[in-house]
């Protein structure tokens, strides 16, 4: 008996150790093969750990490659050691799909971020996925070119964050999200091998469209090192077109009554009285309407055009709207779309010992069911007994719903967790989504089955076929 328990401990003990000397052997290897950028301090690590949201993990080295040939050598070696690996742009996603939640290597790509070519004949760009996507904006500009997908955080994210999220924002729909601009990936699979998903050409019909399957895939699939990019000409003429509506509902409704008119607005953000009271408190001189539920059309284009369609937007909300502004003045333009960028960061405005936190802040619908989630949203909080703010993309059916709790009060977190999943099964219901734009990332993944249907065994197929080994970012998608 006794000897039993010697031979138990000392094998527990065998196999510990060599767990412990084995990591410290690959962490070795891995920072080799990047020239030793690599860490594995715990204080450094910990700044691996989070994002926006409420996912946590901590990585056990961190590594910043620079080249393709680098990051397959990374994968062939982590998918022969079975290392779990996470890509990580600027780590400014909120649900949680940057996050190492099995631990393993975590590939910082902000180092690999140079603009390789601009290529106006041919209306693409060439790029490394640690760019900044403001940064691409900025050396566009000169050309009188842009990429349009436009998220809130684009002044810090990652183009290849973008891609692999999907990431959209306020000018997609008219322009569409990220989807519609990648023409060729360059990825490095889970053994290492690289592939290009396209060509550099506008379009191409040759078999799987492999491009739109790593779009979205959240590092799941294999590892962005480099995006051919189409880009969009900068339009002569804006105008906003402010109008406050007496319901949320109505301002729901708007966005059907638009596109019914003919007109494709270049913006359409809601922003609910709580939302419209947030920014007041913030600057008490933004121009916006006191008296309902807003929302900001912008109309893009040439001169006449955009007259025109600022004119027809206005007549087709001007008997369910209480007030109606039309400006092409950009000081005043950019003035009230920087507090509506402010908007998700300014919400504890409203009540300062409060915290807004992102869960169930990423709904989408068909248009036409946007009254009817907007109505669902209040009807679900009111039953909890938090209080809502409703904004974003709803000319393409995003509902940001802003939730703010006091976090010493877990109670409270409670209550947010159950209004989060009420909130996602009401948008399931309604034909909707539970990631609008955002990722579903470890945050949502227990959705996937019930929103996809058949469809998320498919995805389970792929997944096994691309990443036998499960390395590349487990704990996501609800893979
Ligand atoms: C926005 C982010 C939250 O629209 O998507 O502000
Ligand atoms: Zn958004």
């Amino acid at each position: 008996m006794q000897t039993d328990y010697k031979l138990h401990f000392a094998c527990v003990f065998y196999i510990l150790s060599s767990i412990l000397r084995s990591n410290m052997d690959h962490y070795e290897e891995l920072k080799n093969i990047c020239k030793d950028r690599a860490t594995a301090v715990p204080a450094e690590l910990c700044c691996y750990g989070a994002d926006g949201s409420q996912v946590k993990g901590k990585p056990d080295y961190v590594l910043f490659p620079k080249t393709t040939a680098e990051v397959s050598q990374i994968l062939a070696y982590a998918n022969t050691h079975l290392i779990p690996v996470t890509a990580r742009g600027a780590g400014t996603g909120l649900a949680g799909g940057a996050v190492p939640v099995n631990g393993g290597i975590l590939l910082d790509m902000s180092q690999m971020n140079q603009i390789l070519s601009i290529d106006i004949d041919n209306i693409q760009v060439t790029v490394e996925p640690g760019i900044v996507a403001d940064k691409l904006n900025e050396a566009l500009k000169p050309y009188g070119f842009f990429f349009p997908p436009d998220p809130g955080s684009a002044a810090t994210c990652t183009v290849g964050g973008q891609i692999a999220n999907n990431a959209s924002g306020m000018r997609c729909v008219k322009y569409g999200t990220t989807k519609n601009y990648v023409l060729n990936l360059e990825v490095v699979l889970a053994d290492g091998s690289v592939i290009n998903t396209g060509l550099n050409c506008l379009k191409s019909s040759s078999g799987y469209d492999l491009s739109r399957l790593l779009v979205g895939s959240e590092g799941t699939l294999g590892i962005i090192t480099k995006a051919v990019l189409k880009i969009a000409p900068i339009p002569k003429a804006r105008k906003l077109v402010m109008i406050s509506f007496p319901s949320p509902e109505n301002a729901g409704l708007s966005v059907s009554r638009v596109f019914a008119a003919g007109v494709t607005p270049s913006a359409c953000e809601i922003l609910d009285r709580t939302s419209v009271s947030v920014l007041t408190k913030l600057d008490p001189d933004v121009i916006f309407p006191r008296d309902g539920d807003v929302v900001l059309f912008e109309v893009d284009g040439s001169k006449n055009a955009v007259d025109e369609a600022a004119e027809l937007l206005a007549k087709a909300c001007e008997d369910i709207s209480s007030s109606i502004l039309i400006t092409d003045d950009p000081v005043k333009m950019k003035e009230i779309w920087d507090a509506r960028r402010l908007l998700g960061a300014a919400v504890s405005k409203i009540d300062p010992t409060k915290t807004r936190i992102y869960v169930g802040e990423d709904l989408g619908v068909p248009i036409q069911k946007l009254p009817a989630m907007i109505s669902k949203v209040y009807e679900i909080t009111g039953e909890v007994g938090i209080t809502p703010m409703i904004y974003g993309h709803v000319g393409d059916g995003t509902v940001h719903v802003g939730l703010f709790i006091d976090v010493l009060d877990e109670n409270e977190w409670q209550k947010l967790h159950a209004a989060a999943d009420k909130l996602h099964l009401a948008a399931i219901e309604l034909g909707g989504t539970v990631s609008s734009e955002h990722g579903i990332g470890a945050a949502r993944g227990m959705y996937m089955e019930k929103q996809c249907g058949p469809a998320f065994t498919v995805m389970k197929t792929i997944k096994k076929a691309l990443d036998p080994n499960g390395i590349l970012n487990p704990g996501k998608l609800g893979l």
